[in-house]
């Protein structure tokens, strides 16, 4: 005998709570469908935006962007408290991680695979019956997404880049704003010799005129101004100094510290006037370093003492100080080719970057210091121009997703036709796999084909037509005239998709799919949920403990 009939079978103490068995799978079904319905609406380019309003700060934000609207779940703390849904928000803000894009479908897709999962599970199928047959269409999907798939050629990156953007932002400069992502990808990409890395295209937004005068440049933009107004406002051909050091006289702990670092006693008012002196010989010392090794501009992510500003100011030397962050700082630096300076006693003139040119320009609403490197730039800047906030936000949010989108499509080298077609084709074999199954598994390579069309559903209902109806007819027009066709929610009709232009990468496709079916896979393997509270004062021991270790 293993337990005492006497003693309660209760093997949690104290408040924790558990939620199992069926009672579970129900609510991860239930949690897994409205949160999947609550994104579907913003799938695709005819999609609805949410608006989301912050109340303590009288924020909104209008937004089809998944990734965005995400990040307020746990921002904001609304709705995500259920574990499953927290659970999905996670496995879906990996996917913007690793791709920049695809978030809306990875959630959409994870809801109707877990939706066809119940189905399953209420005619009898064991849960990992399910996840074992998913994993084996999963592999066949994307056996089929590389067969269905075409390379890459420089002229359907354009188009790659305007499906993108039509998701989020459709207006008559999307093809100029989408030329622009591909010339950005192109330059930092080496003319597509080399891997292009989209963190070196910057997005930046200034108010004012339209969003057709937008434009790209070849460098790199900070929100600064320059030290002294007497400084040149612009300067062609100059070498930058980049530096992480303060250029003062440091005599506080911390730059906004009030600890004395020191202590100097002053008896007289010669004693005070050498003081000065002294000091002043220090930062002289630091000038005359910076523009003996010829530096034209120095930009500090420190503080620079006003009497160097002054100096420099004199000699035609721009200074910029306080650079907001350190990503900042190696971001210019890399864009001008400078060595980040540390130690301004080890500084030599091979550390210097180059610049084209310095200019500082005037917005209403933010300062403008434009760094142009045109020979070996390795990073660009797209300066946005808009009018409304919440219009030019969701520009830049579509702007990501093109820049994304573009660099994955050339990075991976295959590209796949839009707006469902992809789906229904995969999903049209693997109905044809299924039946050499001979096991259970056929059914959930049924279903997983069934959740697939989820996508094309979706796109189909979000632009107001009957999904079954277009659903059947894209069905019987792919097995007619292949599987390049497409549902185009923008004109709401079928057609073939690869010769409208309407393409997208292959990888961000792979992403989806694996993102979609670890989400179900996790959800339907979890057979129950422990609800219990963690206490304050335990996790501080414990983080103490391990700081003694
Ligand atoms: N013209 C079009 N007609 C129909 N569907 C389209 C069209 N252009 C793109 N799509 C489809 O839209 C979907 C992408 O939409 P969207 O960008 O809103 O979602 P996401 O990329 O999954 O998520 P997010 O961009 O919010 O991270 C893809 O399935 C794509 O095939
Ligand atoms: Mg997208």
């Amino acid at each position: 005998m293993l337990t005492n009939p006497k003693m309660p079978l209760d093997i949690l103490q104290g408040e924790a709570e558990k939620s199992a068995g069926e009672d579970m799978q129900t609510s991860i079904f239930a949690v897994a469908k409205e949160f999947s319905d609550f994104m579907a609406s913003t799938l695709g380019p005819q999609s609805l935006h949410k608006m989301i309003v912050e109340q303590d700060r009288w924020a909104y934000i209008v937004t089809s962007d998944g990734e965005t609207i995400l990040q307020r779940f746990d921002l904001m703390q609304f709705k995500a408290k259920h574990p499953v849904a927290r659970l999905m928000v996670e496995l879906s803000k990996a996917q913007d991680y690793d791709l920049g894009d695809g978030t809306t479908s990875t959630v959409v897709l994870a809801g109707h695979l877990l939706k066809e999962a119940e189905k399953l599970v209420l005619m009898g199928l064991h849960p990992n019956t399910i996840a074992q047959g998913y994993k084996v269409a999963l592999k066949q999907a994307l056996v089929y997404a590389k067969e269905l798939a075409s390379p890459t050629t420089r002229d359907n990156l354009l188009r790659v880049a305007m499906t993108a953007l039509d998701t989020k932002y459709t207006s008559v400069s999307k093809e100029q704003l989408s030329k622009m992502v591909v010339e950005a990808i192109m330059r930092v990409s080496n003319d597509g010799k080399e891997r292009a890395d989209p963190k070196d295209v910057h997005l930046v937004r200034r108010k004012g005129t339209g969003v057709l005068h937008s434009t790209l440049y070849h460098g790199f933009i900070v929100e600064k101004k320059m030290l002294d107004d007497s400084m040149p406002e612009r300067m062609e051909n100059a070498k930058v100094a980049v530096i992480d050091v303060p250029l003062t006289v440091k005599r506080y702990a911390g730059i906004f510290g009030d600890n004395p670092l020191h202590e100097v006693e002053i008896k007289d008012v010669d004693g005070l006037k050498a003081h000065r002196e002294e000091e002043k010989a220090i930062l002289r010392d630091m000038f005359v370093k910076l523009r003996d090794v010829g530096a034209d501009c120095v930009i500090s992510r420190k503080l620079i003492d006003h009497r160097i500003g002054r100096w420099m100011a004199k000699e035609g030397i721009i200074g910029i100080q306080a650079i907001p962050t350190k990503d900042d700082l190696k971001r210019l630096s890399k864009a001008v080719g400078a060595r980040i300076i540390s130690d301004l006693e080890t500084i030599r003139e091979e550390d210097l970057g180059f610049a084209d040119s310095i200019e500082e320009k005037r917005y209403p609403d933010k300062e403008t210091l434009i760094f142009i490197r045109n020979k070996h730039a390795n990073t660009v800047t797209i300066l946005l121009r808009g009018g409304a906030h919440h219009v030019i936000s969701e520009v830049e949010r579509g702007m990501k997703d093109a820049i994304h989108a573009t660099s994955n499509a050339l990075n991976g080298g295959w590209i796949l036709p839009a707006g469902g077609a992809c789906e229904v084709a995969i999903a049209e074999r693997l109905r044809r796999y299924a039946l050499t199954l001979s096991d259970k598994r056929q059914l959930a390579v049924q279903a997983f084909a069934d959740a697939l069309e989820g996508i094309p559903r979706t796109l189909i209902t979000n632009s107001g037509m009957d999904q079954v109806k277009i659903l059947m007819d894209l069905r019987r027009t792919q097995r007619e005239k292949g599987p390049s066709y497409g549902f185009d929610a923008n004109i709401r009709e079928i057609r073939d998709m690869m010769e409208a232009g309407i393409i997208e990468p292959l990888s961000l496709k792979e992403s989806v799919y694996k993102g979609a079916f670890e989400t179900a896979d996790t959800l339907l393997r979890s057979e129950s949920v422990i609800y219990g509270r963690v206490f304050e004062s335990r996790i501080k021991s414990e983080l103490k403990k391990k700081r003694e270790r």
